[in-house]
């Protein structure tokens, strides 16, 4: 056991007996005796018991609500409801003072609205301790189950040239003088002073770049920061989020399918093993919540039993065809509840997506085959010539966790689908090689990693999944 132990550490353990020093923040002081301390290893907190008569009193005083302490004295049994074990201090040490009068996070229960201004601070509660421990451990899981199948971490450029969804919601990255902008002839903005030499964004998915690494490494996956100047502020979406994104060499769509899918349950079983506590605390913290809401907005099973049935049961698995079908015979559809219209070869909205994982099926579907038009230019061209191999996930709550494809590894056809989207053969050479050299079947997909965490956590708001969340009009901390 380390000098000063962690409470998870002492909880695991249970020392007791043992001289330990406890170090973290105060959440409450009671009847000048109780001190409950949290230090974010654990949702845990542990209670530091004191005897008033021994310390002076500027230094009681200064337990307050924030205050970070250094505690120290034996372990031991405690005889308080509720918790098995207490530290019977000795010797008390405030390392950081915190005026009561100032300090933002009461003891009371505050709106994630009101905590998101404080985001700074926000990690000292209960749900953004539970929230950001449950993060790391799925991001651990993330790195887990890749390695323990074979793949490589790439790290594609965070900086580039090319936007590979060809959704042209890029962020510019520049270090021309805004102010005074170099022209060339013509009297356009000369981007060959810039920096790169050339107009160069970041990253909206390192895709194209898996790409190049599978068809020579085999399997690889990205993890990083991707970032979309999309003006939607939905609360499901962010400016700068991060992605996962498996590429492997001679799988098809199917293949693909498979591996999303255990991808998925591996990630919510490593949950389920490793953050039970913090999952209990936030299934708790849902269920308050809902009975604020009116009864048909409310959760329809508690959070870890929606992640068990989601790790205890297939992904329904049906064609864009089909889902447009059971739109249209849907009574929604008939008692024209949709807002938007329903016809093969339009976009899925948002409305559509829910009803088909919320209502129709009642659990993650995934969705193939999708008209060649609505979809990037890199997904491999179906034998009908309208569709493509395309595939999302879509989950209750969520709607799209995962978009992916197989990809189109034929030159010729990539190449006219290059033309057809306008993406200069110029800006793209690179990746049109792979093709020429040693081409082969392929797919992958992305997962958008606060979709997950949302999904995990069951928190509502993209924003309370992520540190500090970059969305429109917003980059503060
Ligand atoms: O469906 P998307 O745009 O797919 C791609 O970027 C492909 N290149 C992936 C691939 O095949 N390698 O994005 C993938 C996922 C979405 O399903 C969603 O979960 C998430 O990324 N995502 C966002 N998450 C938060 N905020 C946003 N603005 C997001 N846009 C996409
Ligand atoms: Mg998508």
């Amino acid at each position: 056991m380390p000098k000063h132990p962690s409470i998870a550490q002492l909880f695991n353990e249970k020392p007791v007996g043992t001289r330990v020093t406890v170090k973290g923040w105060v959440r409450t002081f009671r009847n000048d005796q109780f001190i409950t301390v949290t230090d974010g290893s654990t949702i845990k907190t542990i209670q530091v018991v004191i005897n008033k008569e021994n310390f002076e009193e500027d230094t009681l005083k200064k337990i307050q609500t924030g205050a970070c302490i250094s505690a120290t004295g034996t372990l031991e049994k405690s005889l308080g409801k509720g918790q098995e074990i207490e530290v019977v201090c000795e010797a008390l040490e405030i390392l950081g003072e915190s005026d009561p009068n100032e300090f933002p996070i009461q003891m009371k229960r505050h709106t994630l609205e009101f905590l998101r201004e404080k985001a700074h601070l926000r990690f000292r509660t209960n749900t953004f301790g539970a929230v950001f421990r449950l993060r790391h451990h799925l991001a651990f899981a993330i790195h887990k189950f890749f390695n323990d199948r074979g793949f490589f971490y790439l790290h594609s450029p965070i900086i580039t040239g090319s936007d590979a969804e060809g959704a042209g919601e890029m962020f510019r990255v520049t270090n021309l003088d805004l102010e005074n902008l170099p022209k060339n002839e013509k009297g356009e903005i000369d981007y060959s002073q810039d920096f790169f030499g050339k107009t160069t964004n970041l990253t909206v998915s390192g895709q194209l770049e898996a790409e190049l690494a599978a068809l020579a490494l085999g399997s690889v996956y990205t993890f990083g920061p991707t970032f979309r100047a999309e003006n939607s502020n939905t609360s499901r979406h962010l400016a700068e989020f991060w992605m996962i994104e498996p590429e492997v060499a001679f799988n098809d769509i199917h293949d693909n399918q498979d591996l999303a899918e255990d991808f998925l349950k591996y990630c919510i079983q490593y949950a389920l093993d490793h953050a039970r506590e913090d999952l209990e605390f936030l299934q708790e913290r849902e269920i308050n919540e809902d009975k604020l809401k009116p009864v048909d907005e409310r959760q329809s099973m508690p959070l870890i039993q929606r992640l068990e049935f989601v790790v205890n049961n297939q992904f329904e698995r049906i064609t864009y065809t089909e889902a447009i079908d059971i739109l249209l015979n849907s009574s929604h559809y008939k008692k024209k509840k949709f807002k938007f219209n329903v016809e093969w070869g339009i976009d899925l909205q948002s409305e559509h997506e829910r009803y088909l994982v919320e209502k129709h099926f009642q659990k993650p579907v995934i969705i193939t085959g999708y008209p060649a038009k609505i979809k990037a230019f890199y997904m491999r061209l179906n034998e009908d010539g309208k569709t493509v191999a395309a595939m999302d996930i879509l989950v209750p709550g969520i709607g799209e966790i995962i978009g992916g494809s197989q990809r189109e590894e034929r030159y010729e056809v990539l190449l006219e689908k290059c033309k057809a989207f306008n993406i200069p053969e110029d800006h793209i050479w690179w990746y049109l090689e792979t093709r020429k050299f040693g081409t082969c079947p392929h797919a992958g997909f992305g997962l958008g990693f606060e979709r997950l965490i949302m999904y995990v956590t069951g928190m509502q708001n993209i924003r309370d999944v992520i540190p500090f969340p970059r969305t429109p009009q917003n980059a503060e901390f």
